[in-house]
């Protein structure tokens, strides 16, 4: 039911701030943000990213500093992603489960020093195969059970190492109920479980491959076995229900704004959290307009995440999380 004009005017609520503020239906804040991290091996290390401009990789004694900064700032977490050497990079990937690799040791040095800021691990195998792939490859196919139990020897390997969340983001099927199992088993019953529900096969992932090293390797080889076809949106509410029932604590759909009409279908149809991720090429479509002069970051970066909310997201990984939540601090 809504009003008629002349006696409705839908813009008298809209004359002040102060009434815009009190009729608005979202909110942004800074407690909604996660900010995904690359981090690589050395000392004194900062290399940026040349496709998403000032986006740097950081060792971790660099990386520190910045997540202390993060935390500062009120960002309740950060995504962990690794830049593994390749020569540590193998047809199996069994890197991956080596409790002194790269994440873990970032793991653990983030847990000590930065403590009260939540630690998000993702478990796949594309940093860690020397093909890219996100599983173990066998007659160029992608196998499915194998896959998954490397991931639950991953998984577990950062529970060990102090991780606060789980992210599995390959796609595989059934992971959910066995890295579940398998962290129960171990006695990592408290470690939650971010499952990548509906995560599409995109090619808004570009820059994101060229950070981790993997784009190379995969050789224009797609992921669309096991990502989901970009045409499907009934199929992401099954997998975010599969995933549900497997032991999710939350879900999430990526990428983001291209993708909100299924956070909207997720947020609509299912009582758990909901992760969206503003992913690689989203923030450099942003980043490079702006640098160019052809928008304005600040507004428009506000606004992509504002969306996000609209349709329903509990929370937003962004590679702008830094930038946003000073934004919204200026802003007051
Ligand atoms: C792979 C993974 C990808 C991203 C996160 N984890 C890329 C892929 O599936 O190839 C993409 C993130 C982004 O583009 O920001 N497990």
């Amino acid at each position: 039911m809504s009003g008629s004009f002349p006696r409705t005017r839908m813009r008298r609520n809209r004359l002040s701030q102060w009434s815009r503020c009190l009729v608005a239906e979202a909110t942004l804040c800074v407690t909604d943000l996660i900010w995904p991290v690359f981090v690589e091996e050395g000392q004194n290390v900062e290399s940026q990213v040349p496709s998403m401009p000032e986006v740097s990789r950081y060792s971790l004694d660099l990386l520190i500093p910045k997540v202390k900064e993060a935390a500062r700032l009120g960002i309740p977490a950060v995504a962990l992603f690794p830049v593994v050497p390749e020569d540590l990079k193998t047809q199996d990937g069994k890197e991956a489960y080596n409790p002194n690799n790269l994440m873990c040791r970032a793991i653990q040095a983030i847990k000590q020093e930065v403590p009260e800021i939540g630690i998000i691990g993702d478990v796949a195998l594309d940093p860690y195969t020397s093909h890219g792939q996100d599983g173990l490859v066998v007659d160029e196919k992608v196998i499915n059970d194998e896959t998954v139990e490397i991931l639950c020897k991953q998984a577990c390997m950062q529970a060990k190492a102090g991780v606060d969340m789980v992210a599995p983001s390959d796609m595989m099927d059934g992971r959910i109920a066995m890295i579940r199992d398998y962290l129960d088993m171990n006695d990592y019953k408290d470690t939650q479980i971010l499952a990548y529900s509906a995560k599409y096969c995109s090619a808004f992932y570009g820059p994101f491959r060229d950070a981790v090293g993997s784009a190379g390797n995969l050789k224009g080889v797609g992921k669309e076995t096991y990502q989901m076809n970009p045409a499907n949106a009934k199929e992401a509410l099954r997998e975010i229900e599969m995933d549900i029932n497997e032991g999710a604590d939350v879900v999430m759909v990526k990428p983001g704004m291209p993708y909100l009409d299924i956070v909207r279908c997720a947020a609509d149809n299912f009582n758990v959290p909901i992760f969206a991720y503003q992913v690689s090429g989203e923030y450099a479509m942003i980043k490079a307009a702006s640098n160019n002069g052809w928008l304005d970051y600040d507004k428009v970066i506000i606004e992509s995440l504002l969306a996000f909310k609209r349709a329903g997201a509990t929370a937003i990984l962004s590679y702008a999380a830094m930038d946003v939540a000073r934004i919204i601090k200026q802003n007051g």
